[in-house]
């Protein structure tokens, strides 16, 4: 990765997150929190819209710019409206549970901005992007401070699977073992203060509830 790709990058990210937050708040999904302890908090999202690049890839980080370079020119135009949509935090990456030296399925998502929800511009074809749709459904989540990166979101993950087991006696809550999600929230020009979350799907007893804690 040249240093013309990471000020790309950087540049990017900021004019994303730190740009509109001077006119406008940033918005993120909506969700209400279910069960908070120190080490980790279950939250039931709402129903939403993402707009998602697939990238096939061996890096976290490098897969993750790769996405969301592609998310950028859509929400800069590359719609068949041409219509330009607020950034929305945080940038989703979604990956496989189990990942191979020799290419892993990552996405890379943006959850769509309340005016656009349901119905967000058709992306450019070449730009290889989808629309997907959640349904509700509850998450559980641990936070880390830093840059998330290669070397340090296995440890994360660990940790709250960890902590699903603590609190659920077995790690039977987590919906789908095949993937996990890094949500982070900042522009890499924040070198301090950034929020990351681990967020893995989970599902409580029931179908509509999240797990509680004991
Ligand atoms: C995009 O343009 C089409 C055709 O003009 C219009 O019907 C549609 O509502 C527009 N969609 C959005 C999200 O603006
Ligand atoms: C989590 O669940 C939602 C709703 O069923 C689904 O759309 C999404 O793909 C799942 N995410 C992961 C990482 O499995
Ligand atoms: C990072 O993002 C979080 C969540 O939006 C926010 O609370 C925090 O203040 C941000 N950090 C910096 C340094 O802007």
């Amino acid at each position: 990765m040249g240093p013309q790709v990471v000020y790309l990058f950087c540049y990017c990210l900021c004019i994303a997150m730190c740009g509109t937050k001077l006119v406008e708040a940033i918005e993120s999904p909506a969700y209400t929190v279910a069960t908070s302890e120190s080490d980790l908090e279950i939250r039931l999202y709402s129903e939403s819209s993402w707009l998602s690049a697939p990238v096939r890839g061996t890096s976290f980080t490098q897969s993750t710019e790769d996405g969301f370079h592609r998310l950028y020119q859509y929400m800069h135009g590359g719609n068949l409206n041409s219509s330009k949509l607020a950034f929305t935090a945080p940038v989703l990456t979604s990956i496989p549970s189990s990942t191979s030296s020799h290419g892993n399925d990552y996405v890379v998502m943006f959850y769509v901005s309340t005016k656009y929800q349901g119905k967000p511009p058709q992306p450019n074809p070449e730009l290889k992007l989808q629309v997907d749709k959640w349904r509700s459904h509850c998450i559980a989540v641990r936070k880390f401070s830093g840059f998330a990166n290669d070397d340090n979101i296995n440890k994360q993950v660990e940790a709250l699977i960890n902590s699903l087991s603590k609190y659920y006696g077995s790690s039977d809550t987590i919906q789908d073992k095949g993937s996990y999600s890094i949500a982070q929230y900042n522009s890499s020009r924040h070198l301090s203060g950034r929020l990351n979350e681990v967020w893995i799907n989970v599902s409580g007893p029931n179908a509509q509830g999240c797990p509680l804690s004991h």
